[in-house]
């Protein structure tokens, strides 16, 4: 089959984010002048590693929020963020966290999720995650289309729980890390397997 998206779908559900997955989870902790915040993005990843910097983007707008998510909001704000990791034992704590509450209501309270100190920007981060970056934006963009907004940030600290790493590397299949693909589905990271690039010994 073939279909331009711009004359819509002819499937029962769309399939974009299943064909663009697993794509990685950022649980974005800010603060702001309303309080604490958390809540994840799945349109989110790394995209260079010197400096080391990540994106994330916001679709939609909260009707207490000036055209924008808590997050992108606090964002604006600040200049800082945190991306946390979702393992899957987090998953319904993160799944909690998604949850559109009013501006000022805290989704590390309302889950019950323990929040840490983030060390290098004035954020708090999730205790209980394997791995967190802490962030400074770089630049927010204006994407195409009505309140899509992408935040770029630096990495300025990165906080590993040590008991994730085996012989020096983060263990990705202990955390099990979260993925989100199509539809209400997930994937856990379980397996793995290596390739050398050409050249590579
Ligand atoms: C796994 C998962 C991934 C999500 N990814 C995104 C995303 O990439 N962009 C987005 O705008 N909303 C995404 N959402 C929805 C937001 O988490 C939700 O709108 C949340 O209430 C936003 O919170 P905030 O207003 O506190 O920032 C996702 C939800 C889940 C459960």
């Amino acid at each position: 089959m073939f279909y331009e998206p711009a004359s819509g779908h002819p499937l029962p559900h769309n399939p974009f984010k299943a064909i663009v997955a697993p794509r990685p989870i950022g649980w974005i902790s800010t603060r702001g002048a309303a309080g604490d915040n958390l809540a994840p993005y799945s349109f989110f990843n790394a995209v260079s590693d010197s400096p080391m910097q990540v994106m994330f983007a916001s679709t939609g707008a909260k009707p207490d929020r000036d055209g924008a998510k808590d997050s992108v909001a606090q964002i604006r704000e600040t200049g800082v963020f945190c991306c946390n990791l979702v393992s899957y034992d987090l998953r319904d704590a993160m799944n909690a966290s998604s949850a559109p509450l009013a501006a000022g209501e805290d989704e590390f309270a309302a889950a019950g999720i323990d929040k840490a100190e983030c060390r290098t920007i004035d954020c708090p981060r999730v205790a209980a995650s394997p791995a967190a970056l802490e962030c400074r934006v770089t630049e927010i963009i204006a994407l195409k289309g009505q309140h899509n907004t992408m935040v770029l940030g630096e990495v300025t600290g990165v906080h590993i729980d040590d008991s994730f790493l085996t012989d020096g590397q983060f263990d990705v299949t202990r955390a099990q890390s979260l993925s989100r693909l199509g539809y209400r589905d997930y994937a856990a990271v379980r397996e793995v397997f290596a390739l050398s690039r050409p050249g590579q010994r």
